[in-house]
C-alpha cells in the first residue's frame, strides 16, 4: 500500500483530537446507518459525499454521487464543497485534492484504502525507465501516459513530459491524443488496459513490450524498444487478473446466448473473448440498454457485480458474475461503515480526519495531466 508520505498525504493535525476510531470499529454495521445519516443531514452542503462502484451497499448507499473514476474525478472538479469525502481508494482520493478548488479539503476514511495496481510503478522506477530511454535516444517521440490509477508524483511526471492521464473510460482519446504527439506511449501502470487499447486501435501485439521495472532496461532489447509503438509498463490490477479465457468459456456453455462484458483491466485473452468491455460506468450502462430477458456474465469487482444483479433482476435482465469465486477488491473493501460514520461525525466536530494533501509541486504537474485529460 502506497503511503509515502513525501509525495502526498498526512492525516491532518487536528486528527489527534478526534473521537478515537478503535471506538467505532468494535460497533455492528447496521448501527452506523442512523449515525451516518444524521452526520450528513448536519453537513449538509458543505460536504459532497462521492462512491466509486465497487463501494459496499452499506457505504454506497448515502453517496451523493457515484461513479467510474472519471465521473468521480469530474465530480470533484466541479463542486463547491468545503469537504469532499471520497469513499473509493487513494489516487481517487489524491487526483479529488489536485482538482478541487483552493480552501476544499479531500477526506478518505481510511488511510489504508490503496490499489495494488498503483504500488506496482513507483516515481523512482518510472525516473529510471525515462532515464534509460533518453540514453537510447527514445524519449523525444515517447508521451508517457498514465492510468488514472496510479499516484500524484506519476501523473505530475506525466504532466511535466508533455503526457497526460487517461481513465478505463478514455483510454482510446488519450491514446489518440499521445499519437498525435509522438511515434511512442509509455503506458503507466497496467499493461492490460494499455494492450487493449492499443490493440484495439489496431496496433498488434508485435509492435508492444513490456517495460519490467525490476529488468535491466526493462528487460528489453534497444532494438525491441525501439520498434514499439507501446511499452507498457509491467502492472496489472490482482482483482481483474483473475478472469481467465477458460472462464468465458464455461459460462458460454453452459448459458447459451449469455453476454459476456469485462473491465479493460483483464487479460487481452479474456477481451479478446468478451462481447465488450467497459470502465464501470459503461459496464452498467450495456445492461441498461439492453432488452427485457437478457443475461450477462460480468468480468469486474464483486460488489458492483453483485449490485447490478439485484437492480436488473426487477427488469427481468440476469446478472451473474464471470468467474463464480468471486473477485473482491479488498483495498475498496477497507471503507467501512464504521470508517465513514468516524470521518462524518469528526467533521460534525469541526475536526478533519485523514486527509489526503497532495504536496503543491506534485499538484501543479499533476493537474495539467490531469487537464489534459479533462480536455482531450
Ligand atoms: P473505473 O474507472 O472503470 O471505475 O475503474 C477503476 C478501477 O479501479 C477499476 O479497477
Ligand atoms: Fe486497484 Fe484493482 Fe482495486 Fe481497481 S480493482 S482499485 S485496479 S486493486
Amino acid at each position: 500500500m502506497n503511503l509515502v508520505l513525501d509525495e502526498l498525504t498526512a492525516a491532518s493535525p487536528e486528527a489527534g483530537n478526534a473521537c478515537s476510531l478503535e471506538n467505532y470499529l468494535t460497533l455492528p454495521d447496521h448501527t452506523m446507518d442512523a449515525r451516518i445519516a444524521a452526520a450528513r443531514a448536519k453537513l449538509g452542503t458543505t460536504t459532497l459525499l462521492l462512491g466509486h462502484h465497487y463501494q459496499r451497499d452499506e457505504v454506497i448507499r448515502f453517496a451523493d454521487f457515484t461513479g467510474d473514476s472519471y465521473k468521480l474525478s469530474e465530480a470533484a472538479s466541479q463542486t463547491d464543497a468545503k469537504y469532499i469525502v471520497f469513499c473509493g481508494v487513494h489516487f481517487m482520493a489524491e487526483s479529488a485534492d489536485v482538482l478541487g478548488h483552493d480552501g476544499q479539503q479531500v477526506i478518505l476514511p481510511d488511510l489504508n484504502a490503496g490499489c495494488s495496481m498503483a504500488d506496482m510503478a513507483e516515481i523512482s522506477q518510472v525516473e529510471a525507465c525515462w532515464e534509460a530511454i533518453e540514453r537510447l535516444g527514445l524519449a523525444d517521440e515517447t508521451i508517457p501516459l498514465t492510468y488514472m490509477n496510479s499516484t500524484a508524483a506519476i501523473k505530475a511526471f506525466c504532466g511535466e513530459h508533455g503526457g497526460l492521464v487517461c481513465t478505463s473510460s478514455n483510454a482510446r482519446r488519450a491514446f489518440e491524443w499521445a499519437f498525435a504527439r509522438g511515434k511512442r506511449i509509455l503506458f503507466l501502470p497496467d499493461q492490460h488496459l494499455g494492450r487493449n487499447t492499443g490493440y484495439a486501435m489496431g496496433i498488434p501485439l508485435d509492435e508492444m513490450a513490456v517495460w519490467d521495472p525490476w529488468g535491466l532496461q526493462g528487460g528489453q532489447s534497444k532494438d525491441k524498444l525501439a520498434a514499439s509503438r507501446i511499452l507498457l509498463w509491467k502492472g496489472h490490477c490482482s482483482v481483474h487478473q483473475r478472469f481467465l479465457p477458460s472462464h468465458v468459456d464455461q459460462v458460454r456453455a453452459k448459458y447459451p446466448g449469455i453476454q459476456v462484458i469485462v473491465h479493460p483491466e483483464c487479460r487481452w485473452e479474456v477481451c479478446q473473448k468478451a462481447d465488450a468491455l467497459g470502465s464501470t460506468e459503461r459496464l452498467i450502462a450495456l445492461v441498461e440498454q439492453a432488452p427485457e430477458g437478457s443475461m450477462f456474465a460480468v468480468g469486474t469487482e464483486i460488489h458492483l457485480v453483485n449490485r447490478m444483479a439485484k437492480r436488473f433482476a426487477a427488469e427481468n435482465k440476469r446478472i451473474i458474475t464471470l468467474d463464480d469465486t468471486g473477485c473482491l477488491c479488498t483495498t475498496m473493501y477497507r471503507i467501512s461503515p464504521q470508517h465513514l460514520a468516524w470521518v462524518l461525525e469528526n467533521l460534525v466536530e469541526g475536526r478533519v480526519v485523514n486527509r489526503i494533501q497532495v504536496r503543491p509541486s506534485v499538484k501543479h504537474w499533476a493537474r495539467v495531466a490531469l487537464d489534459r485529460m479533462l480536455e482531450a
